[in-house]
């Protein structure tokens, strides 16, 4: 078991790659805080399998992008486990738009999400973390769109583009109180995020052709990866970004 005794906050881990994350954690002996916004159904399903395993593990409610919220999140963490060691900013959204049409609204929307939550949960943790002198680790899911560009989604394209500098500027600031900060960037993981592609033969096939290892991800694709980025495996690998992406990014090809 590679995080046994660690506690770990992982955000919107109800369903998707936070929920694989979370019951992967779970396996390996994390405490578990299952964070979610809207579906207490799916979370407490999340909980009491953790639970099922012999894991100790919470649910609890928060909208990331409400800094109120965050610090709820973290007395409950710390109220039911004493302390946090592992920070998983996994909560994002998109919405799909000509650059032209995007509004006002759906511009907060995504930045307030993926951008600000991530920010101010980050914030969160490193004042834990340096009030109590402990050591530990932030990872922060964010996407080969933080590279690559995404026509039609750049409001998406610009909120991940800014996690990737936030995780270089703290590992820089954060790296004297033993703080490792990274991000995962994954390709295109089976998720509801992507039901319009999943219930798209043509568009998923089309997108298929681009994946070297032609597959989509799966939650768990990602879920080892947090895993290594979490424990002690990785304490001297902070400010970088890995790509789970099944060769996405630099597919090329001419015929
Ligand atoms: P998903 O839609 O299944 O999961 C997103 C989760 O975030 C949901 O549980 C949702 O309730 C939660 N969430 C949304 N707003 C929230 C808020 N304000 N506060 C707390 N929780 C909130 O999609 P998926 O794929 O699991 O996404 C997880 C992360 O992975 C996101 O950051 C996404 O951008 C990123 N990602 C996903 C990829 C994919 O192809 N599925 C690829 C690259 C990155
Ligand atoms: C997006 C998905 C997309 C994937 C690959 C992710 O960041 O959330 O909608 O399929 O990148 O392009």
């Amino acid at each position: 078991m590679k995080l046994k005794n660690k506690t770990a906050i992982i955000t919107g881990s109800s369903q998707g790659i936070g929920r694989g994350i979370a019951e992967r954690f779970a396996q390996e002996g994390a405490n578990v805080v299952v964070n979610y916004i809207g579906n207490m159904e799916m979370a407490n399903e999340v909980v009491q399998n953790a639970q099922n395993i012999g894991a100790n593990a919470i649910a609890v409610q928060g909208d990331v992008s409400k800094v109120a919220d965050i610090e709820n999140l973290f007395a409950n963490a710390i109220s039911s486990f004493g302390q946090v060691d592992i920070l998983i900013n996994n909560a994002g959204v998109e919405r799909h738009a000509p650059f032209w049409e995007v509004t006002e609204k759906d511009y907060d929307f995504v930045m307030n999400v993926n951008t600000k939550g991530t920010f101010f949960c980050a914030q969160a943790m490193a004042k834990h973390l340096i009030e109590t002198k402990r050591r530990g680790k932030i990872v922060n899911i964010s996407s080969v769109h933080e590279d690559l560009p995404f026509p039609n989604f750049t409001a998406y394209c610009v909120s991940k583009g800014g996690i990737k500098m936030l995780t270089r500027n703290l590992a820089v600031e954060l790296g004297q109180y033993g703080i490792n900060v990274n991000n995962i960037a994954p390709g295109a993981i089976e998720t509801p995020i992507n039901k319009n592609l999943l219930n798209n033969p043509n568009k998923l096939n089309y997108l298929l052709g681009q994946i070297p290892l032609k597959r989509l991800g799966q939650p768990e694709d990602v879920a080892g990866l947090a895993v290594f980025l979490s424990s002690d495996e990785a304490d001297y690998v902070t400010g970088s970004t890995f790509f789970v992406d099944g060769g996405l990014t630099w597919f090329y090809e001419e015929q």
